[in-house]
């Protein structure tokens, strides 16, 4: 069988470990697909910056349109981030020519990942994104394989690794908000926008995500309510440690009576409670099924390794020739959502 040919948007952090990975994993990436993979071609900001991996034998695209379209790629990366061009108009590329898109990119699937799943579909390429919520936590396809045949009732957790990092940090070592974001960035954990993981936007698009694999329900992030960390201050996290709780930036997607209601929000979580241990970079989503003790996934929610393993494993799904419905079902089976009026529980 021929080997999957793969075009790589993107050589950051997450870019060069994928290309590693698919190189130093090649035998167990075969074993598994049934098919070798190979990079083919590649494109990135800067062609100059010095980077750890082998290019040899690899095409330069000109620009990431170019990789999207180009004969000889297969299945198309997206790893540049961000809801606008270019990577959005890359990926309707890649997927109007037939082609599959693995992409990481939560904020282009939580604004266009209907319109982007519709293409898919037209067109028989796959769209995979399990990269996009909780990394290498296999999250995406827990909901959508693995609990296909199981109806969902609430589905929560912490999304976001930079905001447990600052929060643990902050709690466990008196550090000021600014200094902690300043070693999440350093660490290669936040977004080039910042402020898209303190607001809690970032959480939003990969709540979002989640509930339409739950629910059945077309994403949306504008549906989701939204409040981050900013404003927290040492003194916020004493006073809980006071009364026995522990911040945390929580997304919750939950069924009610009035709709699929979605919140982000720091909420005070009992010290005692399982989702308080979650500390530092470390995500961890609930899932409570119909008729089965809720499933809790735990593990590492950003950095360029944990990112990376989970875009590896969907490149072999495709090479596979895996085509899961991107969002669950049909996009014809999926229903509008609107912002349901908000209930605590
Ligand atoms: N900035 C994100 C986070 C990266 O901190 O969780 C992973 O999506």
């Amino acid at each position: 069988v021929a080997p999957l040919k793969v075009g790589i948007a993107g050589l950051g952090t997450v870019g060069a470990e994928v290309v590693r990975l698919i190189e130093t994993q090649a035998r167990v990436l075969a074993g598994r697909s049934g098919r070798g993979i190979r990079v083919v071609a590649v494109t990135a900001r800067s062609k100059a910056k010095k980077r750890t991996i082998d290019l040899r034998g690899v095409e330069w695209a000109k620009d990431p349109l170019a990789l999207a379209t180009h004969p000889e790629v297969d299945c198309f990366v997206e790893l540049m981030g961000g809801a606008g061009d270019p990577a959005l108009s890359a990926v309707e590329a890649a997927l109007n020519a037939g082609k599959s898109v693995v992409t990481a990119n939560k904020a282009l699937l939580a604004k266009h990942g209907i319109k982007l799943a519709k293409s898919a579909e037209k067109h028989g390429g796959a769209l995979n994104f399990e990269a996009a919520v909780g990394a290498a936590i296999p999250v995406i396809k827990t909901l959508r394989e693995g609990l296909a045949g199981t109806g969902i009732n609430r589905v929560y957790g912490i999304l976001n690794g930079t905001c447990n990092y600052i929060l643990t940090r902050m709690e466990q070592e008196g550090l000021s908000f600014a200094e902690c974001l300043k070693d999440a960035q350093r660490l290669g954990y936040a977004e080039a926008n910042p402020s898209f993981d303190v607001d809690g936007h970032d959480t939003a698009q990969k709540l979002s995500i989640l509930a339409s694999l739950a629910f059945g329900t077309k994403v949306a992030q504008s549906a989701v309510y939204v409040e981050g960390i900013s404003s927290i201050a040492p003194e916020d996290l004493r006073a809980a440690d006071d009364l026995g709780y522990r911040l945390k930036l929580l997304g919750v997607a939950v069924r009610t009576a009035k709709g699929i209601e979605q919140r982000v929000h720091p909420t005070m979580v009992p010290k005692s409670s399982s989702i308080a241990q979650v500390m530092g970079v470390t995500n961890a989503v609930t899932i409570d099924g119909e008729g089965i003790p809720p499933i809790t996934l735990v593990g590492p929610g950003a950095g360029g390794a944990a990112t990376a393993s989970a875009v590896v494993a969907d490149i072999a799904d495709v090479a596979r020739g895996i085509r899961a419905n991107p969002f669950g079902r049909p996009i014809a089976h999926l229903r509008d959502t609107k912002k349901a009026p908000m209930e605590r529980h």
